[in-house]
């Protein structure tokens, strides 16, 4: 990965960083860099969410263990809708908060633009429209929703200043856009919103009595017994995305009638015998391989095979992260 760039922002001016650092920081972005950028809550790691393998590098570069879905940014609602279904509850929720500190977890748009690794193969998404003008600026100038987790390594408090990112993950980024100080210092609050029913999945630096007002009734929070939810709030609780489709990990044989997701180029015994192949990565490069993880997943999962057979990957960097969701898909079934 490049260098850090820190850019620093106009000294007090209200616009934040200035028009050309804003222009270069969105080019980069475009073309596939990380840039870590200021909301009102928290500095955000950002990368184009249409593209998997920018999205991958997020996850390399905070150290995830495991693939937690990410939150996508956009300028306005009319580019939300684009990228996810809204009810009529969450036009209200959106119209009275945003921009502003809340996240709404919606599902998905249907095609949508957006990487299946933002949404770590669910068909849920988080979106979000900031109200940080270096943010909205930023936003603007990209033209295409920015996935962000905040921008501090896996473990570690979220920044409020660019100094932070830069001290937690400065050699893994590309570009700092220096907006000062984030005003609210708190995460965004997040709402599960499907149909007519609101949950709360995370509070933050939206008040959950002012969710409440407008709603008109009080929201419940996410619970982990919570089985109908379960599907929709990773992260939080056990239960993740897995294909239809049973899952083997670590093999060392495709078996007759198993589909197989291969990784590099030294193919298991019997891949010839496979309904069905895809490989992550025939060089053996994690970051495609994650980038590709859950699009080859669905895919493999219509192939009628009985079985997917996953072909051992490394457990470095990313290939943890592959790891633990590929043995999350083959562990037994909660709704089994
Ligand atoms: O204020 C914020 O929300 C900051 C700024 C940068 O926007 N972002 C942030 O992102 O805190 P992160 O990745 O640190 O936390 C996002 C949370 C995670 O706990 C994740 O599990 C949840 O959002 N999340 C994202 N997509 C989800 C989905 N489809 N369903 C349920 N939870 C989701
Ligand atoms: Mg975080």
């Amino acid at each position: 990965m490049g260098r850090l760039k820190a850019m620093p922002s106009d000294i007090g001016l209200v616009t934040g960083a200035s028009a050309k650092s804003i222009s270069a920081a969105a080019n980069f972005l475009r073309a596939g860099k990380l840039v870590a950028f200021p909301t009102e809550t928290v500095y955000g790691l950002g990368g184009d969410a249409t593209n998997s393998e920018a999205v991958a590098h997020i996850f390399e570069a905070k150290g995830r263990p495991a693939f937690n879905p990410l939150i996508c940014h956009v300028s306005d609602i009319e580019a939300a809708r684009e990228i996810a279904a809204f009810s009529l509850l969450a036009e209200k929720l959106a119209a009275a908060f945003w921009p502003g500190p809340l996240t709404l977890v919606l599902p998905r748009a249907a095609p949508s633009p957006v990487s299946q690794l933002v949404s770590a193969g669910m068909d849920t998404i988080a979106v979000r429209v900031p109200a940080n003008e270096t943010a909205q600026a930023l936003l603007r100038a990209v033209g295409r929703p920015v996935a962000a987790p905040s921008a501090n390594a896996s473990g570690s408090i979220s920044p409020t200043r660019a100094a932070h990112v830069v001290a937690s993950l400065g050699d893994k980024i590309d570009v700092v856009l220096d907006g000062g100080t984030c005003d609210i210092g708190l995460e965004s609050t997040i709402l599960l919103c499907v149909g007519d029913k609101v949950s709360l999945l995370r509070s933050g630096g939206l008040e959950t009595g002012k969710i409440e007002k407008i709603l008109g009734s009080k929201i419940l929070s996410a619970s982990p017994d919570d089985a109908e939810n379960k599907p929709l709030a990773p992260g939080r609780l056990k239960s993740h995305y897995a294909p239809r489709t049973k899952v083997r990990t670590d093999i060392s044989r495709v078996e007759q009638g198993e589909s197989l997701l291969a990784f590099g180029s030294d193919l298991p015994e019997g891949s010839e015998n496979a309904r069905a192949m895809l490989n992550l990565s025939d060089t053996g490069n994690l970051v495609e391989a994650a980038a590709n993880l859950f699009d080859f997943l669905h895919q493999l999962d219509e192939t009628g095979a009985s079985t997917i057979a996953c072909a051992k990957v490394p457990e470095t960097g990313l290939g943890v992260s592959i790891n633990d969701r590929l043995r999350r898909a083959a562990a037994p079934r909660d709704n089994d």
